[in-house]
């Protein structure tokens, strides 16, 4: 990497989105990172300048607000950045019985997970096809290819994801931009990320993963030139049987498996 340009990062406060930044930075990168106004990322700037020789600028932003992208664009050509990777890792989901959730809820999901992510994409291209090689990591989940019921909407958006970014990836196979898709199983990250490997009991933690163990095997595939990176053995094993299923048997098993969010 080139040591003037910088990496974004989304949902950089926490989670896994803290862990690429301390993974980027370990590797000499300078970034700027994004996440809701808040204490948090400022205290994830001091701890990265404290431990690392980069740059680390922050924007505070909720990226589902009208015009939020725009503004943070606006601020990288004001500041004359080079981006050379857009790591898109916000995102937030909700689980229970469809009907249960507040359409309001839904909406910010959609919103996050997928219009703010395409907007990033569509924003920040033709900055990173300025350079000879750059990235685009999204971030979906294991649910992409194994639909889970009462989580019917995060599940969705999870898809679009994966989808989206197969497709721009083969747009752009003859360009500079690399495009990967990570698709993490459970990673204890949030309250919501803990409630439900306590509702798996034992059985979650052959498929849990750490936010650095994520981080690292993403940023590893990333910029290897990966397509597709499902980090942990058993879950690549995992979703590669689950493949070979048929779809109804497959469905099945997986409402039963995840009948415990329907009360959540
Ligand atoms: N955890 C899992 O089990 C798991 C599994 C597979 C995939 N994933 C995916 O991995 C990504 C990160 O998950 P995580 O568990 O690390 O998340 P997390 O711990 O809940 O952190 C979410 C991050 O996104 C930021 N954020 C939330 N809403 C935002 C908004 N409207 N605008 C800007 N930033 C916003 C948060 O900022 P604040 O700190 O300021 O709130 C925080 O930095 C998500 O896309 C998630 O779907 C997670």
């Amino acid at each position: 990497m080139k040591q003037h340009t910088f990496t974004i990062i989304t949902g950089a406060s926490m989670g896994i989105g803290k862990a690429f930044s301390f993974e980027c930075a370990a590797k000499g990168m300078n970034l700027l990172l994004v996440a809701l106004p808040d204490a948090q990322l400022e205290e994830v700037k001091r701890e990265l300048e404290s431990s690392f020789s980069v740059t680390v600028l922050i924007f505070p932003l909720d990226l589902t607000q009208n015009g939020g992208v725009e503004s943070l664009y606006q601020f990288c050509l004001d500041k004359k950045l080079s981006i050379q990777m857009l790591i898109n890792n916000a995102g937030m989901g909700a689980g229970g019985r469809f009907e249960n959730i507040a359409l309001e809820k839904y909406l910010q999901i959609m919103d996050l997970n997928n219009k703010a992510m395409v907007l990033m994409c569509h924003y920040f291209l033709p900055l990173l096809q300025k350079e000879s090689h750059s990235y685009i990591l999204n971030m979906s989940s294991m649910e992409a290819t194994l639909p889970l019921p009462y989580k019917a909407v995060y599940t969705g958006t999870k898809n679009f994801v994966y989808a989206f970014s197969l497709a721009l990836r083969e747009e752009l196979k003859k360009g500079p931009v690399s495009v990967t898709v990570v698709c993490p199983g459970p990673v204890l990250t949030n309250p919501d990320a803990l409630r439900r490997a306590d509702a798996h009991g034992n059985r979650a933690k052959w498929i849990m993963a750490s936010s650095e163990q994520v981080a690292k095997s993403g940023l590893e595939g990333l910029l290897q030139g990966k397509a597709v990176i499902v980090p942990g053995r058993v879950n690549q094993v995992l979703v590669r049987m689950m493949k070979l299923m048929p779809t109804s048997l497959k469905m099945n098993l997986l409402e039963r498996l995840f009948r415990v969010y329907s009360t959540h």
